[in-house]
This record gives C-alpha cells, structure tokens and sequence, in this order.
C-alpha cells in the first residue's frame, strides 16, 4: 500500500476529491493530511473522512535539520506515517529543500493555470484567474507539477485546457478550473504513484 499526505491551506474541495477517489483503493491510500492553518475547512473534512491530520506552524515548517539538531518535525511525522507521496492541493507556502529532497519526484502540486504563464510568487486562487482575465486569454486549465525549489516550476505532468468567453468573470474561469482540477487531479495521482514510486 503506498501512503499520500496531502497538505492544503484552504477549503480542501481537490483534497476531498482525492479522498474519495483512493476512498476504496487496495493499493493506494490517504494516510494524513496537514494544514497550515487551524480553521482550515480541509481539516473538518479530514475529521470526517477520519483521516490522520494535523496543524504545521510556519517555524516548525522552515525549520532546518541543523536549527534542531535533528529532523524537522514535519519529517518525522511523515516517517511515522511511512509516506511515500504528497500531494499539494491549495498549500500556499513555498516547500522548503529539506522536503522538496526528500520528496523528489515524489511531490505533485496542482496550480489553477496554463504553466508556465501565470505561476510564480503570489499567483495563487483569484490572483491567477484576474490575471488570466486581464490578459484576456482565450484559455485557460490545469497544470499538475513535480514540486522543486521554487514557486511552480517543477516538471510538468499534466495540463489540460478549458475555454474562456469574452462574458466569464474571473470568478466563471474558476470555477471551469476547478472542475478540470477534481476530474484530473486524483487520476494524475494514480498514475504518478504507479510510475514513480
Ligand atoms: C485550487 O484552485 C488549486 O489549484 C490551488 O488552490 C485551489 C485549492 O482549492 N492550488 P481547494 O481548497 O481544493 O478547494
């Protein structure tokens, strides 16, 4: 059985989505999800879904193996939990190296746009699809991603498209993104996992 935590700081729509689908699996399992904030909605879900969770503050996160003499917490905690995968489903702080090494090729992370055009530092949920509109595309979509060092450029995995009428809003273009993220995400997953892992 491979074992994904999945780490989100918001509604956790993409990381139900990814419960439910691995809900039955018999080699494929949601072993933990972490927040990095107490009143997330993704927590209320993992409570009942009964799904291991817990809360990382932004020091213990940034922590480096020499500041405490020995593994960050986080690391410890994903050891104790033996897992093999995470996936990043609305996490908005910068993964630091110690997991992106630890993690290597084994980290997706799913970003509400067409990659490489409008990722980097502070494009993140309406942010992006403002930008999408401004710019006046006529598409926009998903785009899963290896996770490396620095905001969104890891190595694709995964993209697909969706239309944008002149008449959406940002807020029309989300939510057709969204849709695109529930589908596409956990299959992703799947596939990942039973390729690199
Ligand atoms: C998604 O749009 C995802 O692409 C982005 O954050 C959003 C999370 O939404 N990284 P939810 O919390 O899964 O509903």
């Amino acid at each position: 059985m491979k074992k994904i935590a999945i780490f989100a700081s918001g509604t956790g729509s993409n990381a139900q989505k990814i419960v439910e689908y691995f809900k039955e699996s018999t080699t494929i399992e949601v072993a933990l999800i972490v927040s990095n904030r107490k009143k997330a909605l993704v927590l209320k879900m993992a409570e009942e879904f009964e799904i291991e969770h817990f809360v990382i503050d932004r020091a213990s996160f940034y922590a480096s193996a020499e500041d405490e003499k020995e593994s960050p917490i986080l690391l410890k905690k994903l050891a104790e939990f033996k897992i093999d995968f995470i996936a990043l489903a609305g996490f908005l702080w910068l993964i630091p190296d110690y997991l992106v090494d630890a993690y290597d090729e084994k980290m997706l992370n799913i970003h509400p746009a067409l990659l490489p055009k409008y990722g980097g530092k502070g494009m993140y949920g309406n942010h992006v699809h403002e930008a999408v509109k401004t710019a006046g595309e006529k598409e926009s979509g998903i785009s899963i991603h290896f996770v490396n060092k620095k905001y969104d450029e890891g190595g694709i995995v995964f993209q697909k498209k969706c239309s944008i009428d002149e008449k959406d809003t940002p807020s029309d273009i989300a939510a057709k993104v969204l849709k695109l993220e529930h589908e596409y995400f956990p299959k992703t997953i799947e596939k990942v996992i039973e390729n690199h892992t």
